[in-house]
């Protein structure tokens, strides 16, 4: 795979690749532009196309054109490599042969998962009862059981086994695969079998639905070498279309949901499968759209999900609405089965996330006692220090100000002195921002292994790997190269300290996240506290 990695940068100019996602302006040498991270106020992402490498000094990051792709559309190296390649033109078959075991290992589990839904898809067609259930029972009409390539797997324990041991799979590629219980049996038997679909159109696993109750109700591939549950989502495949089209995407909590939202017309609808929203799968879905809504239920779970994934937004530039009018179904599913139209609407129709979760506070709080005002402000507030846009921030603070009858101003000064969990919150948040002290140590490495003397001081670790030097070298000529010897040892003596002092506040603010898990354990709490002030006092 290593000669697929150069064929690919030999043959296209990073500049180029860069150059869609930012613009470019020559600077000697080398290229500039601002940082596509958006956390730049005057250009700081640098171009070599000599070395074939960027560096984003704002961000702090920098590698070759494949790492660039993997940050920016935030997909794996593997991807990065396949979007790449048909970028240059550069088939990977060809480069098969010299593939590592596991590319070779993934290959025969994808093939194996082929071969098993394609079998699963013709039990399905065999079997009365099964059919009844899928086209009466879930109301699935033939074109979605196609376009979903629903299946379904026979009871006995050792059906498809038998079918793929005889085209030549073996036990441990079967296993691989996720297709083997404990036992060495078949894992999934008389389920209605829903195929996990990858973007790229490849089977990685399934979630299989019990017919006539039985636990458990559903059943998810194992975490394999080609399903990852916090990347995967389901629907996606299906999905990606409406989503560019229409510019939105609908996350909703179950796979049926998903099926029937499609079925129904609404084919933006999307799960995470039998798992929360991980950020990573924010980040794959910001990468189409921007707007979000979220059809999650309105109970204790449906708002802890959702607090939970404007947390996660905010960083990604995420506009996140909640879908909420069912009309006493209780899901998406239900709902259509009831109107598909209502459905329709209830999708175009969101209310912004943050309004949402303010109002079932509301709902729960009594807001006309002190107690249910502080603890309306408590959530609020927490709620509050998620959004990161200052004017958004301020039309909130103005919002449940209003709504608690007090001025912003003793909203705000709530935020600091109440409790730990809240004053702790400013230095996790706002103290150093994560990546300073790797910015200092991207500098300090460049002067120690190419500023000569005035590196002496500097005791990091050296990295091994050839683009990392190629990118040092690239930070040190940009950064460092017009200094005097004088000039560059003063810097460095000044970095050194700063470094330290960035290390310091990047341990205290891990340390009061840990903090926050042990609120109501109060010695646990206090260590981490004395530990803190002993850091702060350096
Ligand atoms: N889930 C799971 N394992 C279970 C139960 C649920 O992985 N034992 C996941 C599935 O992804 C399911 C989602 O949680 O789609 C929602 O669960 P639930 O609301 O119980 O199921 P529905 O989606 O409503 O399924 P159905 O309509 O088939 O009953
Ligand atoms: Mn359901």
């Amino acid at each position: 795979m290593n000669d697929a990695k150069e064929e690919i940068k030999s043959r296209l100019a990073i500049e180029d690749v860069v150059g869609e996602y930012i613009e470019l302006k020559r600077a000697g040498r080398n290229f500039k532009g601002r940082s596509p991270w958006g956390v730049d106020k005057t250009p700081s992402f640098i171009v070599s196309p000599e070395k074939g490498i960027w560096h984003d000094f704002s961000a702090g990051k920098g590698g070759d054109v494949f790492s660039f792709i993997m940050e920016v559309d935030g997909i794996t190296f593997r991807e990065a490599l396949e979007k790449l390649a048909a970028k240059a033109g550069v088939t990977l078959e060809k480069y098969k042969g010299g593939d590592s075991k596991v590319a070779k290992k993934k290959a025969r589990a994808r093939e194996a998962l082929e071969l098993a839904t394609k079998y699963y898809q013709l039990c399905l067609t065999k079997n009365r009862p099964v059919l009844d259930y899928v086209f009466y029972k879930r109301n699935l009409n033939k074109k979605t059981v196609k376009n979903f390539r629903i299946g379904y797997s026979p009871k006995e324990g050792y059906a498809l086994k038998k079918v793929l041991k005889k085209r030549g799979y073996t036990e441990d590629e079967l296993e691989v695969a996720g297709l083997l219980n404990q036992y060495g049996g078949d894992l999934f038997r008389g389920r209605m079998m829903v195929p996990f679909i990858n973007t790229d159109g490849t089977v990685i696993g399934y979630t299989a639905r019990v017919l006539n109750g039985g636990e458990p109700k559903y059943l998810n591939t194992p975490e394999t070498l080609l399903f990852n549950k916090s990347r995967f989502i389901f629907g996606l495949y299906q999905a990606k279309e409406a989503i560019r089209k229409t510019n939105y995407v609908v996350i909703v909590e179950g796979n049926m949901d998903v099926i029937s939202s499609h079925q129904a017309g609404v084919s933006q609808a999307v799960a995470t499968s039998g798992t929360a929203m991980t950020e990573q799968h924010l980040k794959i879905l910001s990468h189409l759209t921007e707007d979000v809504r979220l059809a999650y239920d309105g109970d204790d779970a449906g708002i802890r999900a959702t607090e939970r994934a404007i947390n996660l937004a905010g960083n990604l530039g995420i506009n996140l609405s909640v879908i909420s009018d069912y009309h006493g179904a209780k899901d998406p599913d239900e709902l259509i089965q009831k109107s598909a139209d209502l459905w329709k609407k209830a999708v175009e129709s969101p209310k912004p996330a943050v309004d949402w979760l303010l109002d079932k506070y509301e709902e729960r709080l009594n807001l006309n006692s002190a107690n249910g005002k502080k603890e309306y402000s408590d959530v609020a507030i927490r709620l509050i220090s998620y959004l990161k846009d200052p004017v958004v921030v301020k039309h909130y603070e103005q919002l449940v100000a209003k709504r608690l009858d007090v001025s912003v101003e003793d909203l705000r000064n709530k935020k600091l002195p109440s409790g730990p969990a809240h004053r702790l919150k400013p230095i996790s948040k706002n103290g150093y921002e994560v990546g300073h002290a790797k910015v200092l140590e991207d500098s300090l490495l460049s002067i120690m292994l190419f500023g000569g003397d005035a590196g002496a001081g500097i005791d990091l670790e050296i990295p091994e790997d050839e683009t990392r030097l190629d990118e040092l070298s690239l930070i040190f000529e940009t950064k460092f190269k017009n200094f005097s010897k004088k000039e560059l040892k003063d810097a460095t003596a000044e970095m050194l300290k700063k470094y330290h002092k960035a290390r310091n506040q990047e341990k205290i603010a891990e340390l009061s996240k840990e903090a926050e898990k042990y609120e109501d354990d109060e010695e646990k709490f206090n260590d981490i506290m004395r530990e803190i002030e002993r850091l702060q006092k350096g």
